[in-house]
C-alpha cells in the first residue's frame, strides 16, 4: 500500500558502500518515465549516474545540501525542457518524487538535491555546472538530483501526532472538520 511507504519513508542523505542492482535501476527509470506529465507531453530526460567521478563531480553542483552524494552509489539528475511544457517544473518535481517513493518501495534509501535556482560557488548557477558535467544540451534545464542507496542511517516515519492538521481545511477554509 502506498500508504504505508509513505508512513515510513524519509529522506536518506548515508548509504551503504554497496552498488544498486541494475534490476533495481531499471525500475526506478520505468517508474521515472511512467510519471504522469501535464498534458502527457513527458518533457523530462533522465541521466542515470553511478560512476563514483561524477557523482563526486556532481555533489559540488551547490555549496550546501548535496555533499552526501559524493558517497552515494547511484543518482537520478532530473532535467526537463521548458520549450516544451510550460509546467515543466511540475512535471520534472512529480517525476523526481516518483524516483524517490519507487526507491524507498524496492527497499532503497533516496534524497532530492534541489539545483533549479540554486547557485554554484563559481557564481554560475548549479544546473550550468552540471550540464558542464553531463554534457547536457542547451534546451535542458535541471530541476533536481536523487541521490539512491541503500540506506546507512535508521530514520522512523513521522509519527502521527507530528502531521500539521490544522493545514486541512473541510469544504471551506478554517472548517477542520
Ligand atoms: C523540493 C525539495 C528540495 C530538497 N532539497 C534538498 C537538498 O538540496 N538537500 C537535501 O539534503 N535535502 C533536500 N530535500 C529533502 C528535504 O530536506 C526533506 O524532504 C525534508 O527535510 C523532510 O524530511 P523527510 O523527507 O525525511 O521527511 C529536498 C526536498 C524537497 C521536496
Amino acid at each position: 500500500m502506498l500508504v504505508e511507504l509513505l508512513r515510513t519513508r524519509r529522506s536518506i542523505r548515508k548509504f551503504e558502500k554497496k552498488p544498486v542492482e541494475k534490476e533495481k535501476v531499471d525500475q526506478i527509470v520505468e517508474a521515472a518515465l511512467r510519471s504522469p506529465s501535464s498534458r502527457g507531453f513527458n518533457p523530462w530526460h533522465f541521466v542515470v549516474v553511478a560512476d563514483p567521478e561524477t557523482l563526486g563531480n556532481l555533489s559540488k553542483a551547490k555549496p550546501h545540501g548535496a555533499s552526501f552524494l559524493k558517497d552515494a552509489p547511484l543518482a537520478v539528475v532530473v532535467c526537463a525542457d521548458p520549450s516544451v511544457s510550460d509546467v515543466w517544473v511540475e512535471d520534472a518535481s512529480i517525476a523526481s518524487i516518483i524516483v524517490h517513493l519507487t526507491a524507498a518501495d524496492l527497499g532503497l534509501g533516496s534524497c532530492w538535491i534541489q539545483i533549479r535556482k540554486r547557485p554554484h560557488e563559481s557564481g554560475t548557477s548549479a544546473g550550468e555546472h552540471i550540464a558542464g558535467l553531463l554534457n547536457l544540451p542547451e534546451n535542458l534545464e535541471v530541476e533536481s538530483i536523487v541521490a539512491i542507496g541503500y540506506p546507512a542511517e535508521e530514520k522512523k516515519g513521522h509519527p502521527e501526532e507530528s502531521l500539521q492538521r490544522e493545514k486541512v481545511s473541510f469544504e471551506i477554509y478554517g472548517k477542520t472538520e
